[in-house]
């Protein structure tokens, strides 16, 4: 699996070693959880803040867009230095148009699905994005539960990927480390996004590398 580790969970007046502490990990990408305080109850950071971390790094920026209208602001992250953007199914953003508007930008489209939201209701853009995050907890906060009982939606949207023969990311988020990395794996999915388990272990470059070896 691919690792994307999630700075949620890290402290806040010293990003930039929390940038440095995840480039030491050796993991393929970095996941910036971006929250408006109104499509999920909580606030973490936007654009300015992301465009500050561009410069510490050459890694991948995989932004995580839990907004009610990202469209309003694609153009910043985009500015500001994303690779990916990615925004939920359940926005309030007409969903053609901002992966269209993410996609002009030359930046990759990326679509979440909330646990409650089916499988199918991402296949009609499965074609125009290049990364689906199936939301494995609520999305909100770090250090949540895994929610095993997500497995057969990521199943089933692998399922699609491959009968169209496409080549998306397929992602999952919230409660992830080395166990419940390999429920994931087997499901489907290629890419974990690793919060807590990662800042909290005794050896997180060796917990990238186990995850990596899945
Ligand atoms: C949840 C976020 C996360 C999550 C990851 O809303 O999207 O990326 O906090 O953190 P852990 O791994 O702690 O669940
Ligand atoms: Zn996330």
């Amino acid at each position: 699996m691919k690792v994307s580790p999630s700075i949620l969970t890290c402290d806040f007046a010293h990003l930039a070693d929390g940038i440095a502490f995840v480039e030491r990990t050796g993991a393929d990408m970095l996941h910036l959880d971006v929250m408006d305080g109104v499509f999920v109850s909580n606030m973490s950071f936007g654009p300015p803040i992301i465009k500050c971390l561009r410069p510490l790094t050459r890694m991948t920026f995989d932004v995580h867009l839990m907004m009610k209208y990202p469209d309003r602001l694609i153009r910043d992250f985009s500015d500001a230095g994303a690779d990916i953007i990615n925004i939920h199914l359940e926005c309030d953003s007409p969903i053609d148009k901002t992966i269209e508007h993410i996609r002009t930008l030359g930046k990759t489209a990326g679509l979440t699905l909330k646990p409650s939201t089916p499988a199918q209701a991402v296949f009609p853009y499965i074609d125009k994005v290049g990364l689906i995050l199936v939301m494995t907890v609520e999305p909100g906060f770090g250090g949540q539960s895994f929610m095993q009982d997500m497995m057969p939606k990521v199943t089933a949207i692998k399922n699609e990927i491959d009968r169209r023969g496409l080549s998306v990311i397929l992602q999952v988020d919230g409660g992830i480390n080395a166990d419940t990395a390999v429920i994931a794996a087997k499901a489907g999915a290629d890419t974990a996004v690793v919060g807590s388990a990662l800042f909290t272990s005794a050896d997180p470059t060796a917990l990238t590398h186990q995850i990596q070896a899945i």
